[in-house]
């Protein structure tokens, strides 16, 4: 039976709702954000996080910034600044950066119009629903085609969440697995634990095991092992980032991935929706990557690992040069010539 989309971002009347995911697998627990002030807070701590699920977030949180807004003069210009809030976030994803841009245009739009605040609202909750609509449809093609490239019996390995918990609901790598498992053609899947926030452990694992899919948890360290031990067909991941030239930022441990991968001869495969490509910047080196807190290094479950005053490297991400990536799979299909064709699709150029 086709997987029912987890509800990792809604609009709840009032509120974004969102699936704290820094609770899981522990418990199942709704945040409800009534304040853009604290959906950012959310994005910033990975309760909602995925390249695909912070862009549907800050979409629906210009809705909530509408409705914060909404009595006085000015409205627009305090609409601005929660968008501008939200962008803050999280600097290497670009879904938040494009679904904020769309939710600006649709702002100016029925600004310019003579919209009241009422109508503002009603647009920027209409573009949010479309934003989630598209990328539910977009994984959907996206399983269709990556199951496309997978042998009955297959043992997948994934790196990072880029499940339903990452998106709209279905997932981008993880909805590829979906469809391979429906079609009886995946045997085991290989989740990394993703240090340090256990992407892996605590969320794929989760997720699959929820949809009944056998699933292998292993630690970061032990994947170029087991690729070179030949236990592995293929490697599929997401993307936070795709550049013009294909480098491809993904959460830190990718790089090394594909690179095993490459070494043992196992096709390394990115899945993602054509909001994860950005044409307009050129290769890995222009992506900014997100550093975040060493406490994240230093501390595990709250208790310190590591002697206090040590200093700590601790980039979210890292990026994956484009001639270690086999082919892309987006919603168009797959793409095994780079991502040019993408590009071409965005930007409008033949
Ligand atoms: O820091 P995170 O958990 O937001 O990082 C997420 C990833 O790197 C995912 O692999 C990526 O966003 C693709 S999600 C479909």
């Amino acid at each position: 039976m086709p997987i029912q989309p987890i509800e990792t971002v809604r609009w709840a009347g009032d509120a974004v709702r969102i699936l704290d995911q820094r609770r899981l697998p522990g418990g199942e627990i709704y945040l409800e954000c009534r304040k853009v002030q604290d959906l950012a807070e959310a994005i910033r701590t990975l309760a909602v996080r995925g390249a695909p699920a912070i862009g549907i977030a800050a979409a629906y949180g210009a809705a909530l910034a509408a409705l914060e807004s909404r009595t006085g003069p000015g409205y627009e210009a305090r609409i601005e600044a929660s968008l501008d809030l939200l962008e803050s976030t999280r600097p290497t994803a670009v879904n938040l950066f494009k679904a904020v841009s769309t939710q600006r245009e649709i702002l100016a739009g029925v600004a310019a119009a003579g919209g009241d605040a009422g109508s503002v609202f009603d647009a920027l909750l209409a573009g949010a629903d479309r934003m989630l609509e598209q990328d539910l449809e977009a994984s959907r093609a996206m399983g269709r085609h990556g199951a496309s490239l997978i042998r009955p019996g297959s043992r997948l390995l994934t790196h990072c969440n880029a499940g339903g918990l990452a998106t709209g609901g279905l997932g981008t790598a993880l909805a590829v697995f979906y469809e391979a498992w429906d079609r009886g053609l995946l045997s085991m899947a290989f989740a990394d634990e993703t240090r340090p926030l256990l992407q892996g452990s605590r969320l794929t694992s989760w997720e699959l095991s929820r949809a009944g899919i056998p699933v292998t948890v292993l630690p970061d360290s032990a994947a170029a092992g087991l690729l070179a031990s030949g236990a592995i067909d293929a490697v599929f991941t997401g993307a936070d980032r795709i550049a013009a030239n294909g480098d491809t930022a993904n959460k830190l441990g990718t790089y090394p991935l594909a690179l095993a991968a490459r070494e043992a001869g196992v096709p390394f495969y990115v899945v993602a929706p054509l909001t994860t490509f950005d044409p307009e910047t050129p290769d890995g080196d222009s992506i900014r990557i997100e550093q975040r807190d060493g406490g994240e290094v230093t501390h595990l479950a709250g208790v310190r690992t590591a002697p206090e005053g040590i200093d700590v490297y601790n980039p979210a991400f890292d990026v994956t040069p484009v001639r270690l990536i086999s082919a892309f799979v987006c919603e168009l299909g797959v793409l095994r010539d780079g991502p040019g064709y993408a590009m071409r699709m965005l930007t409008g150029e033949r």
